[in-house]
């Protein structure tokens, strides 16, 4: 039998004799590559990527804003129109104006009716001062001025001022409308004497 050593061994053995020999140890992985240092950003980048994204926000915020706003109803709460005033013996002959601020109407009461002057000047729309002393109404917009009916008699207020709905209801109490109001038209029909515009006392 030929040894591995001897030079008459022929190549097949010289293979069988390397494949015996001890296998050599793998190779160790390489050590990963270490990572690169953070990039260093300068105080200015920051500064502007903090703009940005402050801008950023700001944009989206308010959109958000308006898009939350879209459900809610642009709704005007005001006051009813129709609202009671007490009882027909509550009022003295006269003016009165504890309504006023409230509801811009005076209460009138004169002979055996009473009836409500909605307190608009037909000039341009402002709500006119009762004068007791001059017995009167007068608008400071432009000086016109009003018997205590309402009835126009000076300045540019081209109509007498309207009057509002009126009704007792189960109770006795004076309900007011003032959606539903009563006018004298320059020149046209006087309605201070329709079903409504009044109370009997
Ligand atoms: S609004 Fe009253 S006089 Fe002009």
């Amino acid at each position: 039998m030929a040894n591995v050593g001897d030079p008459a061994a022929t190549p097949t053995q010289a293979a069988g004799a390397a494949v015996a020999s001890p296998a050599k140890p793998a190779p160790k992985p390489a050590p990963p590559k270490a990572k690169p240092a953070a990039e260093e950003v300068s105080p200015s980048t920051k500064m502007r990527r903090r703009i940005v994204w402050s801008c950023v926000t700001g944009f989206l915020g308010a959109n958000l804003l308006m898009f939350l706003r879209f459900f809610f109803p642009r709704a005007l709460f005001e006051p009813s129109t129709v609202f009671n005033i007490g009882y027909p013996s509550d009022y003295q002959p006269g003016v009165d104006e504890r309504f006023k601020a409230s509801d811009r109407i005076w209460v009138v009461r004169e002979g055996d009716r009473i009836f409500v002057i909605f307190a608009r000047c037909t000039h341009l729309g402002c709500t006119p001062d009762w004068k007791p002393a001059e017995h009167k109404f007068k608008c400071p917009c432009h000086g016109s001025g009003y018997t205590p009916e309402g009835i126009n008699f000076e300045g540019p207020a081209p109509r007498p001022m309207d009057r509002a709905h009126v009704e007792l209801d189960a109770t006795g109490q004076i309900v007011v409308d003032t959606s539903r109001l009563f006018s004298w038209p320059k020149g046209g029909v006087d309605q201070f004497n329709d079903p409504g515009s009044y109370i009997n006392v």
